[in-house]
């Protein structure tokens, strides 16, 4: 098990080194509202570039379920950029976006992955994803893992993701890679650094480190000692103890993402809001404790956003291109998006929500967002879809209620490029979140000059700056903030915002441009992820 080293985590994320290569893509505009202190002096040498292996279940656009993929793909590229190798490895899903994987061939035949004893055969492939190098893992067994349809939302999950995990470092190992920085995602990768230090770190991979990053402390990947068995993790009573996979609340069940994080050298969480608030504000779901015991090496990195993906300037998924300083697309963008969901051509703003329906995502404030919107002298998009059947029907109820209604329209289902129009196209975007780790919808939107409207949790308090209550200097002030996930303090957002939109045209241009303008890029984030990568790698 890895020891963390005495230095405080919090130097490391705050520690600057000196510039890498400059990109050869063009960052995001300048005038950032989420500078990192000034470095402190004298800087530290300069970090040699790395080998670094992705191990995640989702990479944008190919297996996109929420920001998890946009966030593995935005910090691959920002990495390549600065002149590291950059590798992934994720399942070969039969629902993947194959339109978007070019190349895509056999690379290895006959990897053997253990697996309850025995062995399973796997096909691995290779293919790049917009540039991003990429390994597909395919095993051949009755199980049919990564055949279901769908990404998530199995019963057997646990087994199927950490079948996965096994697959991965058995691939790298039978293929010699030798990595400076494994970087696993989520309970689903969780297994990675236990698999590692318990088993392939005898079998010579004794020279990858591992950073551990928590998009969602929600699902952890709790299961019973089956999953130990079926990964070849033989001594039940070991794995059981307290401080390794033991879960806190079910003393039967182990919970991989507690595994993951006392194994891992680094654990990385997605805003230093979120960082605090899962391990200081009641936010952890069970695992405050192990982070406290593991807080030398803990700390949170805020998501960046991958500023070509998601470019007003030149997404081909919008009718219209516009940036900061030539506006007037949006508003083409605007009647694009009215036309597509035949709303009326008015002088309406248009308020948006695009997400999961998902109990995190405060689905009562999205209902009520909507009815105060519709009566309010605004208009309302939704673009979403939900993991369970009632939460689905109860939006599909809501949206024939409200079929007749030349100001509205709800969308349920997943439309990757839908989600592109709405966000050119609308005025404000609501996310008001009862938990919300980073959240990218509130970036992409200001990316494209939707001004946000969000509750102040996790990392919309650290990205979203109220244009009238926050104390920053007005240019980084950037959209509404409410306090009380109730429908007093949603009201009281909106209001002002919609308010704004009519009364003072010249004050919302400038929402629109601060958060246009803001870098929000993976620039400072990317250098985040570097010192810490710096700091664990095997020197
Ligand atoms: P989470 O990861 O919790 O779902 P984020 O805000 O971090 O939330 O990221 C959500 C990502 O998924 C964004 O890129 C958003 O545009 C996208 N997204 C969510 N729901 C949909 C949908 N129904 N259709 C298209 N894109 C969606
Ligand atoms: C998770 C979180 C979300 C975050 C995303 C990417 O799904 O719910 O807040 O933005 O991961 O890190």
């Amino acid at each position: 098990m890895p020891q963390a080293k005495s230095t405080m985590a919090e130097e490391v994320l705050l520690k600057e080194l000196p510039p890498s290569p400059e990109p050869e893509e063009a960052p995001c505009p300048e005038a950032a509202p989420q500078d990192i202190p000034p470095p402190p002096a004298p800087p530290g040498p300069q970090i040699p570039p790395l080998f670094v292996v992705m191990i995640s279940p989702e990479l944008a656009p190919v297996a996109k379920v929420g920001g998890l993929a946009d966030v593995v793909f935005g910090l691959g590229r920002e990495l390549e950029m600065r002149g590291n190798a950059v590798e992934m490895i994720l399942p070969k899903y039969d629902c993947m976006r194959y339109d978007h994987i070019y190349g895509l061939c056999k690379t290895y035949e006959n990897l053997w992955v253990p697996w309850f004893g025995g062995a399973i055969h796997c096909t691995v492939w290779f293919g790049f994803v917009h540039g991003r190098k990429c390994f597909f893992i395919e095993p051949h067994s009755n199980d049919s893992y990564f055949n279901r349809g769908v990404i998530y939302g199995q019963q057997d999950d646990v087994l199927r993701f950490a079948f996965f995990s096994r697959a991965a470092l058995e691939f790298m190992l039978k293929t010699g890679k030798h990595p400076d920085i494994i970087h696993c995602h989520d309970w689903q990768t969780a297994l990675t650094p236990v698999l590692l230090y318990e088993i392939y770190q005898h079998l010579g991979m004794t020279h990858p480190r591992v950073c551990f990053t928590v998009h969602n402390f929600r699902h952890q990947g709790v299961a019973g000692s089956q999953v130990l068995q079926a990964t070849g993790l033989n001594r039940p009573e070991y794995y059981f103890h307290y401080d390794r996979l033991r879960d806190p609340a079910n003393p039967a069940a182990v919970n991989l993402m507690k595994g993951g994080i006392v194994y891992s050298n680094f654990v990385t969480t997605v805003s230093p809001r979120h960082a605090w608030e899962a391990k200081d504000g009641g936010q952890g779901h069970g695992l405050e404790h192990i982070l406290h015991v593991h807080q030398n090496k803990y700390g949170g990195v805020l998501n960046g956003l991958d500023c070509e993906m998601f470019n007003p300037e030149t997404d081909r998924h919008i009718p219209a291109s516009f940036s900061a300083d030539k506006i007037e697309g949006k508003y083409e963008n605007k009647r694009a998006l009215r036309h597509r969901f035949w709303l009326a051509d008015n002088e309406k703003p248009i308020v948006a929500f695009v997400g999961r329906l998902d109990p995190q995502k405060g689905l009562d404030l999205v209902r009520h967002a909507i009815f105060y919107a519709l009566n309010n002298r605004a208009q309302f998009v939704l673009l979403g879809s939900a993991p369970d059947k009632p939460t689905n029907d109860h939006f599909w109820g809501l949206k024939h209620h409200l079929n007749n209604s030349p100001d509205c329209h709800l969308e349920i289902g997943y439309n990757l490029e839908l989600a592109h129009l709405i966000y050119a196209g609308a005025d404000l975007m609501i996310v008001p979140s009862r938990y919300e780790p980073c959240g990218l919808t509130q970036l992409i939107a200001m990316r494209y000059g939707t001004v946000p409207v969000v509750r102040s949790v996790g990392g919309l308090a650290d990205t979203v700056f109220d244009k009238d209550y926050s104390d920053r200097p007005l240019h980084e002030r950037n959209g509404y903030v409410f306090h009380q996930p109730d429908n007093a303090g949603l009201e009281s957002a909106l209001h002002r915002a919609i308010g704004c939109y009519y009364h003072f045209p010249d004050h919302f241009r400038n929402l629109i441009s601060n958060g246009m303008r803001a870098d929000i890029s993976w620039k400072h984030p990317g250098q985040h992820y570097l010192n810490i990568y710096d700091y664990i790698r095997d020197k």
